[in-house]
């Protein structure tokens, strides 16, 4: 199954497709999560990117298309995939439509406030990109990830002026696919405010899985 993750920053989007990953056994593919190792490897890629992704703006489209043709283009890809974070932009969204068949567009929801109080608290693993929350969902030592022992911090896209920079690009540049794929009757909706085990669920019977 071939699978888009639509959503505002902080909607839950990478949260769920580690567990959505454990019941379609397909691959996560998470273009932030894959600018983000790039930067962490000071590679030419995360060197070009580090300041745009810093200031919550959108990395340019040739770019990202070439990389998700790419990794789409990978063996674990062929059996099914989940697209978390691509595409952001309608120019995104039809270059992928000239080189994979989207079977389903989930947009998971969220309201702007609690937009910013699971950013706010968000901490993430350096190493292996898993999301924790100082709140809502604490690794069991501090600042120590659970699944691989990496250091867990903040984003530096999940500073205030940040946040809000992403907020704007969303509703300017990737809200429209909302529409666009409801057009093409491939959207379903996931309410995203509820605790993750139930948004799994609500997950699971919108999809069908
Ligand atoms: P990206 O990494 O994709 O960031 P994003 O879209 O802003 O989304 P987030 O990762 O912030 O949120 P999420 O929905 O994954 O939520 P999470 O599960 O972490 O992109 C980063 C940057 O890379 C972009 O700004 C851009 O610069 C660049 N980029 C990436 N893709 C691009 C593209 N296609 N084109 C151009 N540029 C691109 O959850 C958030 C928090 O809430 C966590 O703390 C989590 O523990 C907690 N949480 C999750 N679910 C729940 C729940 N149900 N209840 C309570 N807490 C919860
Ligand atoms: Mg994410
Ligand atoms: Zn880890």
């Amino acid at each position: 199954m071939n699978l888009i993750f639509l959503g505002p920053p902080g909607a839950g989007k990478g949260t769920l497709a580690a567990k959505a990953v454990g019941i379609l056994k397909v691959p996560h593919i998470s273009t932030g999560n894959i600018f983000r190792a790039a930067i962490a490897a000071q590679s030419p890629l995360g060197l070009n990117v580090k300041a745009i992704i810093d200031a919550g703006k959108l990395v340019n489209d040739e770019i990202t298309i070439e990389l998700v043709k790419e990794r789409l283009a990978q063996e674990d890809a062929q059996k099914g995939y989940i697209l978390d974070g691509f595409p952001r932009t309608i120019p995104q969204a039809e270059a992928l439509a000239g080189f994979s068949r989207v079977d389903t567009v989930v947009n998971f929801d969220l309201p702007d406030g609690s937009v910013l109080e699971r950013l706010g608290g968000r901490r993430v693993c350096r190493q292996c990109g898993v999301n924790y929350h100082q709140t809502f969902n604490p690794p069991k030592k501090t600042d120590v990830c659970d699944a691989c022992g990496g250091e867990v911090y903040t984003r530096d896209d999940d500073r205030e002026e940040a946040v809000a920079k992403r907020l704007e690009v969303y509703r300017d540049q990737t809200a429209p696919l909302i529409d666009y794929y409801r057009q093409k009757g491939l959207l379903t909706g996931v309410d995203a405010r509820p605790s993750v085990d139930q948004v799994v669920e609500n997950f699971r019977k919108a999809v069908g899985v």
